[in-house]
């Protein structure tokens, strides 16, 4: 029995026990098997397809693979798992030719909880994971995502040929190191007040996602004004959004901003992907996120610890240090972007493709 050779089959069998450890469901059922081949002396290498980059702990996948191959395949030689990651979304853009596979809408009830800075650590902590990410800075009372980028010239108009041979003018995003970046403070002078009324609002974001060349992103993080749901309601119009991720510190106060906000998203049918809890640490305290999420049915997607790193990081537009290998929150901020991605690819499973309705 010892020296029979395994098959593909067998171990595409065997697989069929293994579940993914973070959506709970077979690699088979969930089609996240890639390739199968086994090699001299019964080796088995393994290509595994996971729904996001940003997928936390992978090696629990090579660690369950092998212990059920062991058990149930005697013969087998040793296991190789090669990881690929593939991002899946509603791709719901195609009435406003937007092709980002995921639109994360990042909002509070209240300003100053470090919504910008949650939306730019998205973006920062998901590219590196290796996704294709942009950046939209949807806050037109106070638009910040240029400054915490390091990001001060404008983004190019270029003129391109139309469908039928004409010229139309699009917006070259802002290259912020691989991020695509565009931001309502590119319309403005930064010391300028804006008064902006909703229908030029709805107009301004509708043409900031149409008209942007975007290109293929797997998420696009959008840094939404704190409280008010204007946005949040033109945003539900023009795409499918994958969620909402609400930002909020400790305090009570500010906790019941948040059940304000994750009451809003839910009027306007965008789903509340979780809660980040911002600012935990001495002066604040910590887990009143962790429990008002569960009490509201909404999943904790991890907390941030005031650092005042962070702070000095986003004021000098480096907000990529907070990620660096001697950052202290390194660990909380990568959770944050891992737990948000993973929420993604599980909702995705719950509620696959709609249609969205074209917008006249
Ligand atoms: N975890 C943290 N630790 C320390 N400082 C932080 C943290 N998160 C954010 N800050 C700081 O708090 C301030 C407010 O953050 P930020 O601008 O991201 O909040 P906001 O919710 O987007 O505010 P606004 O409502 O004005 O748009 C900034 O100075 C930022 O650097
Ligand atoms: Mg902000």
């Amino acid at each position: 029995m010892s020296d029979a050779t395994i098959t593909e089959a067998q171990v595409r069998e065997c697989l069929r026990q293994v579940n993914d450890p973070e959506i709970g469901r077979s690699l088979a059922e969930l089609d996240m098997v890639r390739s199968v081949k086994i090699g001299a002396g019964n080796a088995i290498q393994l290509t595994i397809e996971l729904p996001t980059p940003a997928y936390p702990r992978r090696e629990r996948i090579s660690q369950s693979i092998s212990a059920v191959v062991a058990g149930s395949l005697p013969s087998a030689g040793p296991v190789d798992v090669e990881f690929t990651a593939k991002v899946k979304g509603k791709q719901t853009g195609g009435a406003i030719g937007l092709k980002a596979q995921n639109v994360i809408a990042v909002g509070s009830g209240k300003g100053g909880v470090g919504k910008s800075t949650v939306a730019a650590s998205l973006a920062v902590g998901l590219q590196m994971c290796g996704a294709k990410v942009g950046l939209m800075d949807a806050d037109i009372y106070g638009p910040s995502i240029p400054h915490l980028m390091g990001v001060n010239h404008r983004p190019q108009i270029v003129q391109q040929q139309g469908p039928e041979g004409q010229t139309i003018e699009r917006i070259q995003p802002i290259d912020a190191s691989g991020i695509k970046l565009m931001s309502i403070g590119f319309l403005v002078a930064s010391d300028e007040p804006v008064i902006v009324r909703g229908p030029i609002l709805h107009g301004t974001i509708q043409k900031f996602l149409q008209q942007t060349n975007w290109g293929e992103l797997d998420y696009l993080i959008i840094d939404l004004p704190p409280g008010t749901g204007d946005i949040a309601l033109t945003l539900s119009q023009l795409v499918g959004l994958a969620g909402a991720v609400v930002v909020c510190t400790p305090q009570q106060l500010a906790l019941l901003d948040a059940v304000k906000a994750i009451n809003m998203f839910r009027k306007v049918k965008i789903p509340v992907l979780g809660v980040v809890e911002n600012m935990t640490g001495e002066v604040f305290g910590r887990g009143g996120a962790r429990k008002k999420a569960v009490e509201m049915g909404v999943p904790f997607l991890g907390e941030i610890p005031i650092d005042a790193q962070i702070r000095v990081n986003g004021d000098a537009g480096k907000i990529r240090e907070s990620f660096s290998a001697s950052s202290p929150s390194r660990a909380q901020l990568l959770n944050v972007c891992e737990q948000t991605a993973i929420q993604i690819a599980r909702t995705l499973l719950e509620t696959p493709s709609m249609p969205t309705l074209e917008i006249l």
